[in-house]
């Protein structure tokens, strides 16, 4: 159900940062983008594309450039609103890099080298160990509290960010007095969608997606390359759905999913069949989305519009709470 919007309503405010990763895959959409056009509804929704944080592993200008617009491209055509939700860049407010200098101050440095993915990119990047890595779930508190946000969307893997968050807006409260909510953090249950090698996280550093907006023919490549029930031989042998990737994938894209998941027990249907299938279900499914994308690629300037509009819209929330921050800490 969808609440129309109604201003005299209030809903309770929700922030998601979105690493601008370029053209999502299905992975991306099942996990978090489907999400937040049903939260554009029910809540009143800020989404930011996080180019700041995207640096501290990012170092390609163009490609951090292109990527930030395939994904705000990406998000307008899945369906978010700018009528319903703001979509912003987080560069485009500036006063996140200000807040989270300030939270810094009150944050020490143990929490921080404790956190589990400071841990995991000083092992994945070795040569590039930046202090952004470090400051990283700082400068996420602060795009957070810029809004004073309640709630975040966020998947499983944010968990450990959104604990420090509290802890950050706890340290900050008790030294300068009541400023922040405590944010939550929303998991939704979506189950981890398994990449085409049918073994790992679909994810685009793998390069076992399936990709939305890819031309047809690269879809079907990643489609029919997929790794399905090892175990089944022969074309006679029986499937198992349970443990076939492709056949996981048609419950969010086939209504009659139980029937496709039939044929396979059974034997009725083959592997190929089944991964055929799949590519017609997909690209029924994103018929639109796809569309929309490639006018929206045609249009940069037009999206960097809507990106404007979104970052002016909240520009008082964010001045007004720098003010605030300025003045309880002591600056003139
Ligand atoms: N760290 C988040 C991710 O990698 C992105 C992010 C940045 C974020 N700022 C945020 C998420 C604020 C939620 C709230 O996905």
């Amino acid at each position: 159900m969808t609440i129309e919007a109604d201003p005299t309503i209030t809903r309770p405010r929700i922030f998601s940062g979105i690493q601008p990763s370029g053209a999502p895959h299905i992975g991306n959409d099942l996990g978090a983008i489907r999400n937040y056009v049903k939260l554009q509804h029910e809540y009143e929704a800020i989404y930011c594309i996080v180019d700041y944080h995207a640096l501290t592993s990012l170092h390609d200008p163009e490609r951090l450039r292109r990527q930030t617009l395939e994904m705000a491209a990406a998000l307008l055509a899945l369906g978010l609103d700018p009528e319903r939700c703001t979509l912003f860049v987080q560069s485009h407010r500036p006063e996140h890099t200000e807040l989270a200098w300030l939270l810094m101050t009150v944050t020490p440095v143990s929490w921080l080298e404790r956190t589990p993915t400071y841990k995991e990119k000083k092992a994945s990047q070795p040569d590039d160990v930046n202090h952004g890595l470090l400051t990283y779930p700082v400068l996420q508190a602060a795009d957070i509290v810029m809004y004073k946000a309640s709630l975040v969307p966020v998947g499983k893997d944010q968990a450990a960010h959104l604990e420090l968050s509290r802890e950050i807006v706890r340290a900050f409260n008790a030294r300068y007095g009541d400023t922040f909510p405590e944010p939550l953090a929303v998991h939704t249950e979506s189950p981890i969608v398994l990449g085409t090698d049918g073994i790992r996280k679909m994810s685009k550093s793998i390069g076992n997606t399936i990709d939305i907006f890819a031309p047809e023919d690269v879809l079907r490549k990643q489609i029919m390359s997929m790794v399905t029930d090892t175990q089944r031989i022969l074309r006679t042998d029986p499937g198992r759905p349970e443990v076939c990737n492709v056949c996981q994938l048609h419950r969010p894209y086939s209504a009659d999913f139980e029937r496709i998941w039939e044929g396979e027990r059974t034997a009725r249907t083959g592997c190929v069949d089944t991964k055929k299938l799949l590519l017609a279900r997909i690209l029924e499914h994103y018929a639109e989305p796809r569309a929309r994308y490639a006018e929206l690629m045609d249009d940069p300037d037009g999206v960097d519009r809507i990106l404007a509009d979104g970052a002016e819209r909240i520009r008082p929330m964010a001045q007004a709470t720098m003010t605030e921050v300025r003045e309880k800490m002591g600056l003139r």
